[in-house]
């Protein structure tokens, strides 16, 4: 079973989990991609749900496949999110943000009751780290920020290579117009103590490490997709 296999798998299990009439967090990258495919589907025989997405990718891929959309204004309280990510932890800690959309996918996780995340077991990890951790800043001040989280990173005793991202031949943007710099500390172990430093850089303005966020993890494999729950 290759990796698209294992994608879809985990996107099915969580499909179970959405209830006709949901308001919907939908989430980006290809195994949330997916997900949206197997939900049009659904729709398509005429389920009801409402979904937000979480980038400009996913509701262009949305209103392609006929699945009904609002904005977080519209519909600022939501009942579950499904998403992607690039490591989870047996805690259910992840990192987000491969895709470029951390910002948006941690504003609308927030704003759901639940969020599920799915992945194939690639993503699984003991600890997290080995995955450059997407840290998304304002343009404005981009070195001092530069500085700001190599200092970060000192203070933690992690040795860190920071890198902005590029695409295109240029500096990636953001869906809201900041830039992403890639941090590879190679192994965080202690996620809350990073979180906390990076939130207290003013031009960070967010992080990929979604802490205390998933409620479940679905995690497939070339066998059978299993659900990891969080402790809390
Ligand atoms: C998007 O910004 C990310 O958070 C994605 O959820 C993450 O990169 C997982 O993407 P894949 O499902 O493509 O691995």
């Amino acid at each position: 079973m290759d990796a698209r296999e294992m994608k879809i798998k985990a996107a099915r299990a969580a499909l179970a989990h959405v209830e006709s009439g949901m308001r919907l967090g939908i989430g980006t990258g290809s195994t949330a991609e997916e997900f949206v495919r197997l939900l049009a589907e659904k729709v398509a025989d005429g389920f009801k749900v409402e979904g937000v997405p979480t980038s400009e990718r996913t509701a262009r891929l949305c209103v392609e496949l006929g699945v009904p959309l609002k904005s977080l204004d519209e519909l600022p309280e939501l009942d579950l999110t499904i998403d992607g990510a690039d490591e989870i932890d047996y805690d259910l800690r992840l990192i987000k943000g491969g895709g470029g959309a951390l910002l948006r996918e941690k504003i609308v996780a927030a704003a759901s009751k639940r969020m599920i995340v799915i992945a194939d077991e690639s993503k699984l990890v003991r600890m997290l780290g080995a995955f450059g951790l997407p840290i998304e800043v304002n343009p404005f001040g981009l070195v001092s920020t530069r500085i700001a989280i190599e200092k970060v990173a000192s203070k933690l005793r992690l040795e860190v290579d920071l890198r902005l991202r590029q695409s295109g031949g240029g500096d990636f943007t953001t869906d809201g117009g900041h830039y992403i710099i890639d941090a590879s500390f190679g192994r965080i172990p202690d996620a809350e103590a990073l979180s906390y430093e990076l939130n207290s850089i003013p031009g960070v303005v967010e992080h990929g490490l979604f802490l205390n966020m998933a409620a479940l993890a679905i995690i497939a494999g070339p066998e059978d997709a299993r659900t990891l729950r969080a402790n809390r």
